[in-house]
């Protein structure tokens, strides 16, 4: 039905623009003009360029020939129209368009002809219709299927693409006029028909039933295999852009995480820090007081008679316990206070291995009478690097004294060194029982401590992180595969001059089994 539309609009719009273009040079020539011969040969040079006119006349109102361009001139010369059908046609209704015929060389020819706005002459051009033609064949008609026009009578106006020289007898009878498209399946075709030219022609298309529901077919398979691929691809790239969304989200909450333990880490340390030195202050002064109470009780015992003070061994012992208890508790507060004090980190050339040797020395002999061997893996070539060597040999002290603790007896701690571009890197292992997931959340928090009470203040950790902090290294704790803890502290690699990073450097723990 489309097609049959089409078709016809296309024909419809031809034959229009070769009316139009008579109706134009009729509009613009009076017959003096163009019934003069050279004028006309002119004119038909300047529209004939790509040769769809055969030829050109104009006859004035009486019937005769004014003018004449084209291979026949010799048979119209002086030629008598006044009798001619079209002639009078064409000026009753301004215009005429003609059947098609086949000329003197056999090849199909419209003819066309209007009448100027006074009607003082018509003008009459005949057509190659080839060109015409080609606007059916354009037609996508399958294997078996044809296009053509053909005149009420039933005569071709155009060839049949399948060669046919006339209509089937039932054919004929789809020659009965009838308004727009119509389509009739007869025998194993689909008849198309519509009436064009003012119901002078009819368009016929024709397709063999089976191929129209193939191509029908074809075409609709053809958007199912459209569609599943473009739903395919569809679904594919919206599977791909999730999991990439997803783990785009996945790494960027794992950061965050990451980020708000270590800012709760660093919030928590000041704000204890701040705590601890107020109380650690407060504190010292009455431990003071009793340590001098203490002491003076102590002075005056001896003035006693024991004879007459009932439990004289008693309060001396009590005094000795008191003394004993005040100078433990001054050392947590002195730790407190070093802990939360605003440290300025002097910055000196330091060379980690010596300070690591230092530092061992200090509890060798402990380690020797519980039979822990503590073994140097030195890496001869450190680099030196500006830091502030008391508190990285505090901070050797710590870990070392939990490894101490840890293995408690018969084991070993390794203490290794080696430094990249960036850094020295220090490695403490021990063969103790390792660290729990539990123990590990918490190790770097002050006052948390797995160790019986009296026996650690459970700050020595939370010391370590602060004070790595403020050098612009870190401390890493993990376990090792073969159990054991391993604690990395990373030193950043600094030269004289270079201007430091206290509190910006990397800190925290990982945490992780490796
Ligand atoms: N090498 C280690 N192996 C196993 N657990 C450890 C090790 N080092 C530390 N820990 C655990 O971490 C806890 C906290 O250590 P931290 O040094 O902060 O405090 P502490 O050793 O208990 O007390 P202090 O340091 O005052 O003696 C320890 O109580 C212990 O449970
Ligand atoms: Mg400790």
């Amino acid at each position: 039905m489309r097609m049959a539309e089409e078709r016809s609009d296309a024909i419809r719009q031809y034959l229009d623009q070769q009316i139009l273009l008579l109706s134009t040079l009729s509009g613009m020539y009076p017959v003096k003009v163009i019934g003069n011969q050279d004028h006309l040969d002119r004119l038909f040079k300047a529209i004939n360029e790509r040769g769809h006119v055969v030829d050109l006349q104009v006859i004035d109102a009486k019937g005769v020939q004014l003018s004449y361009v084209g291979p026949h001139r010799a048979l119209v010369e002086g030629k008598k129209y006044h009798d001619a059908e079209w002639f009078n046609d064409t000026l009753i209704a301004g215009k005429h368009v003609s059947d098609v015929f086949l000329g003197y060389r056999n090849i199909p020819h419209l003819v066309v002809a209007v009448t100027d706005p006074l009607k003082t002459y018509v003008i009459r051009a005949t057509i190659n219709s080839e060109k015409f033609n080609a606007l059916l064949h354009q037609a996508q008609m399958g294997h078996s299927g044809d296009a053509f026009i053909v005149n009420p009578e039933g005569e071709f106006q155009t060839p049949s693409l399948q060669g046919e020289k006339e209509l089937t007898s039932a054919e004929r009878e789809l020659l009965v006029h009838h308004e727009g498209t119509a389509a009739q399946v007869m025998g194993s075709y689909l008849y198309t028909t519509r009436w064009i030219k003012e119901g002078q022609w009819m368009l016929m298309i024709k397709f063999k039933v089976s191929e129209s529901l193939g191509s029908f077919n074809e075409r609709r398979n053809n958007s199912l295999m459209i569609i599943a691929a473009a739903t395919i691809i569809f679904m594919f790239s919206a599977v791909l852009l999730c999991r990439y969304m997803v783990g785009k989200l996945e790494r960027s909450d794992r950061r965050r995480a990451n980020m708000d333990q270590q800012m709760i880490q660093v919030e928590k340390m000041a704000s204890i820090g701040r705590l601890a030195a107020g109380i650690a202050h407060e504190i010292n002064n009455p431990l003071q007081m009793i340590t001098n109470q203490a002491g003076w009780i102590e002075e005056l015992l001896p003035d006693e008679d024991p004879a007459l003070v009932k439990n004289f061994d008693e309060y001396r012992d009590a005094v000795s316990k008191i003394k004993f208890h005040v100078t433990r508790a001054g050392t947590i507060t002195h730790r407190l206070l070093g802990f939360s004090r605003r440290m300025t980190t002097e910055k000196e050339c330091i060379r980690v291995n010596e300070l690591i040797e230092e530092t061992i020395s200090f509890v060798e002999n402990e380690a020797l009478s519980n039979k822990i061997t503590i073994e140097r893996e030195l890496d001869e070539n450190l680099p030196t690097t500006m830091s502030d060597g008391p508190q990285v040999q505090q901070v050797f002290l710590n870990i070392l004294n939990n490894g101490l603790d840890a293995v408690d007896h018969d084991g070993k701690i390794v203490v290794s060194t080696r430094a990249d571009d960036a850094s020295i890197y220090i490695e403490f292992s021990d063969t103790g029982p390792g660290i729990s997931p539990e123990v590990m959340k918490q190790i770097f928090d002050p006052f948390f401590t797995t160790k019986e009470p009296g026996k650690g203040t459970g700050l020595g950790m939370s010391i370590c992180y602060d004070i790595m902090k403020k050098l612009g290294g870190k401390i890493d704790v993990n376990n090792k595969k073969t159990g054991g803890a391993i604690f990395t502290i990373t030193l950043p690699l600094r030269k004289m001059g270079e201007p430091g990073q206290e509190e910006e450097g990397t800190f925290g723990y990982e945490g992780a089994i490796s």
